[in-house]
């Protein structure tokens, strides 16, 4: 399973990929709003830290738009993914861009029928939101199983990226279904690699260690 991480934050972007398990880094106007930055230039420095795939949205809601945005977007890295929203527009800009050899990640996807269309529109990446179907009480695991079945059945090359993950058990059931990609925000990234049972365990390594030198 590949990890990207879900941020614009470049200290914790440099931080994270220095321990060798960022596959790609997953932006949206809300997360890069929340860094106060440049748009170009806080993607183009993500992308000269990361080697993987790399999303910028578009903020076009017309096709036309989308498709113009995402040709300049494009040019600013080798390894940028053009982030487009899963609407009817967003599919007619998903299959220009793909036709013109654009990588896009379709977002904001809620149902099967919806990544069914933007798989076949071309999509690189589609990105189920797992948290926010949890919140209205839907289940976003079941959403990626049937989408990994369905991407299966027909053979796309699409992938899926499970996200709007909230919590390390999200990513264990996205790994379990088959999401080739789970997006992950820092700070759930140091939840799933840390455990209280791990530190007590060191600590009482430690001390034992310490006792035994001391005879
Ligand atoms: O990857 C999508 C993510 O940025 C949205 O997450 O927690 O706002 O639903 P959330």
């Amino acid at each position: 399973m590949k990890f990207f991480l879900d941020t614009a934050n470049v200290e914790d972007i440099k931080k994270i990929n220095a321990l060798g398990l960022v596959d790609g880094v997953t932006t949206n106007p809300t997360i890069i709003a929340k860094e106060g930055r440049d748009f170009e230039e806080v993607i183009k420095e993500i992308c000269s830290i990361v080697d993987g795939p790399v999303s910028a949205e578009v903020t076009s809601l017309d096709a036309d738009g989308m498709v113009k945005e995402a040709k300049e977007i494009a040019k600013w890295a080798d390894n940028i993914v053009v982030k487009i929203p899963m609407t009817e527009a967003g599919l007619q800009a998903t299959s220009e861009l793909s036709k013109a050899g654009i990588k896009t990640n379709v977002t904001l996807i809620f149902s099967v029928s919806q990544g069914l269309l933007a798989a076949k529109a071309g999509a690189t990446f589609i990105s189920p939101f797992l948290g926010r179907l949890d919140d209205i009480g839907t289940s976003g695991i079941d959403l990626v199983a049937k989408l990994r079945k369905v991407l299966d059945t027909y053979g796309f090359n699409t992938e899926i990226i499970a996200a709007s993950v909230r919590n390390p058990e999200h990513v264990e059931k996205a790994s379990l279904v088959g999401a080739h990609i789970a997006t992950v925000p820092p700070t759930l990234f140091k939840a799933m690699w840390s455990h209280p049972l791990t530190d007590n365990g060191i600590k009482q390594f430690m001390a034992d260690w310490a006792s035994f030198q001391e005879k």
